[in-house]
């Protein structure tokens, strides 16, 4: 597929808000017929960055007149796919044999796929065959043609797939819908030029390439004026921020601009590359008053060997390194990461380098992963593929570890008092409202839904290992 490189940037979102007013036609139109308002369920698989290309279509299905429920019983439903690991290709293959059961009860039913699994052509041949009944097929490229593509799935009785291999546009000023009215995520940049060896994310998010900072800058001062007091700044690798920009930017100039945001409260923001990790940027951060006290530095692993295989361009002891020096210049900031077990040629000698650097950080929490073998990567043709039941052993073996450190970091906080931005009345018990502190942790506390959306001092009474009950203070 082409990129439709005859219309820029800006004429493209001009074109897609016609598809806009001409959908809602149509949506009213049916739903006049149907005499009930049409429903549309978007579900989201993965990272931050597809849960808000999510919010992007949610924005669209909002403005052109569907509903939106929680129940994939609807009209329209869209997944939104991840790949990184095969588990999260398996989970929507699964769920695809639920909705074709409910799509032949509801003629109406439109079944949509979009997000990084689309960008894969193994996926679309597998879908072509076995799940003939999805409607439309979009990838990561082209999302911002929803509204086009929507019409067209609309119209047409045969399957509409439309994927980009890659694209160097940015389209942007569609409508949004956030899950939260007070805090939101902003891309900073698209795609991933790191190209780890275990990684199929450059594959199917394609080249980096960053927002001009003005651009981020209007979005976010408009987020604040419609009540957003936290955003987190997105991208693969938001450290590598500005690389092409004509500006004089990086990333820690970037944060600083963003700090001066009037009326901005809370600043996070994802993920960040060790290796590229700067000592501005350290400086930047400790200056900063609105960047909360949480870094999430993926590790991936502890053993230099490894990390060298994985392509991650520092070693062990330049991860401890750079822990040390950020935490000299904060030291009450959380740090969390992410740890791959099982890597292609990982001996026990390498998982101990690994058990050994989380002992020594300490991290608050950390996400740890079996390796998968992605398709297409260089570490999918490597040698010594570690056993099943090595991995599971050593998975265990480190996720205990790390509990048990989070645990008693966890509890240090205990007794002190927190800035808490209030997310929501508690799901279990209504008397209480839960929020996140600066590093992240949620605290449970007695108080109503007023509160939502306020930052508050809460006092931590009890910690429950991964979360706290509180009370307020004052
Ligand atoms: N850009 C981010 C991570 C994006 S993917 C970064 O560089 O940190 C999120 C996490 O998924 C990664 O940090 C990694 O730990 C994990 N991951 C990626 N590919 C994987 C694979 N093939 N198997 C297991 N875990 C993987
Ligand atoms: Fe994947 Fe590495 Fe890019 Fe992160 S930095 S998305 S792990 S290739
Ligand atoms: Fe998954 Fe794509 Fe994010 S592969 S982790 S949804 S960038």
């Amino acid at each position: 597929m082409n990129n439709n490189s005859s219309r820029t940037d800006e004429q493209e979102t001009l074109i897609q808000y016609e598809y806009i007013d001409k959908l809602k036609d149509i949506i009213s139109d049916k739903s006049n017929r149907l005499g009930r308002k049409l429903t549309y369920n978007v579900t989201t698989f993965g990272c931050q960055m597809n849960a808000r290309d999510s919010e992007k279509l949610r924005g669209i299905l909002d403005k052109v007149g569907y509903v939106r429920t929680e129940s994939e019983d609807a009209d329209f439903v869209i997944y939104n796919t991840c790949t990184v690991r095969e588990n999260a290709n398996n989970k929507v293959y699964g769920r695809l044999g639920y909705l074709h059961s409910l799509k032949k009860k509801n003629p109406n039913m439109i079944i949509a796929l979009c997000g990084c699994m689309m960008q894969e052509e193994v996926v679309i041949s597998k879908i072509k065959e076995s799940y003939s009944f999805v409607d439309l097929i979009f990838g990561t490229h082209n999302i911002f043609k929803f509204p086009e593509l929507l019409y067209n799935a609309i119209q047409s009785e045969d399957m509409i797939i439309d994927i980009w291999k890659d694209t160097t546009r940015i389209v942007e000023k569609l409508p949004t819908s956030r899950k939260y009215a007070f805090k939101s995520g902003v891309n900073i940049m698209f795609g991933c030029n790191n190209f780890c060896s275990y990684c199929i994310v450059p594959y199917v998010r394609g080249r980096e390439r960053s927002r001009k900072p003005d651009e981020i800058i209007d979005e976010i001062k408009e987020l604040v004026s419609d009540g957003v007091k936290e955003v987190m700044l997105l991208g693969q690798n938001v450290n590598s921020y500005g690389k092409g920009l004509e500006e004089d930017i990086d990333f820690a100039k970037l944060l600083r601009r963003v700090n001066d945001i009037e009326g901005l409260e809370r600043i996070r923001f994802m993920t960040s590359h060790p290796k590229d990790l700067s000592d501005e940027l350290i400086e930047a951060m400790a200056d900063c008053k609105k960047v909360c006290q949480h870094l999430h530095l993926p590790l991936q692993s502890g053993s230099s060997e490894i990390l060298g295989k994985m392509n991650r361009h520092y070693s062990k002891e330049d991860y401890l390194a750079l822990v040390d020096k950020i935490r000299d210049k904060m030291p009450d900031i959380a740090l969390t990461t992410d740890i791959i077990v099982g890597f292609p040629g990982e001996t026990e000698e390498d998982f101990l380098e690994t058990m050994d650097v989380v002992k020594k950080v300490e991290f608050d929490s950390a996400f740890t992963f079996i390796y998968s073998k992605r398709t297409g990567t260089p570490a999918a043709a490597m040698d010594n593929q570690v056993p099943e039941d090595v991995i599971k052993d050593r998975f265990d073996r480190l996720l205990a570890e790390v509990q048990s450190i989070g645990r008693s970091k966890a509890e240090t906080y205990t007794g002190s008092i927190q800035s808490v931005l209030v997310e929501n009345v508690n799901s279990q018990d209504d008397s209480l409202i839960s929020g996140r502190m600066s590093n992240n942790s949620i605290v449970h506390f007695p108080g109503d839904e007023s509160l939502i959306g306020s930052i508050v001092d809460v006092k931590l009474t009890e910690c429950k290992g991964f979360y706290y009950i509180g009370e307020l203070d004052g």
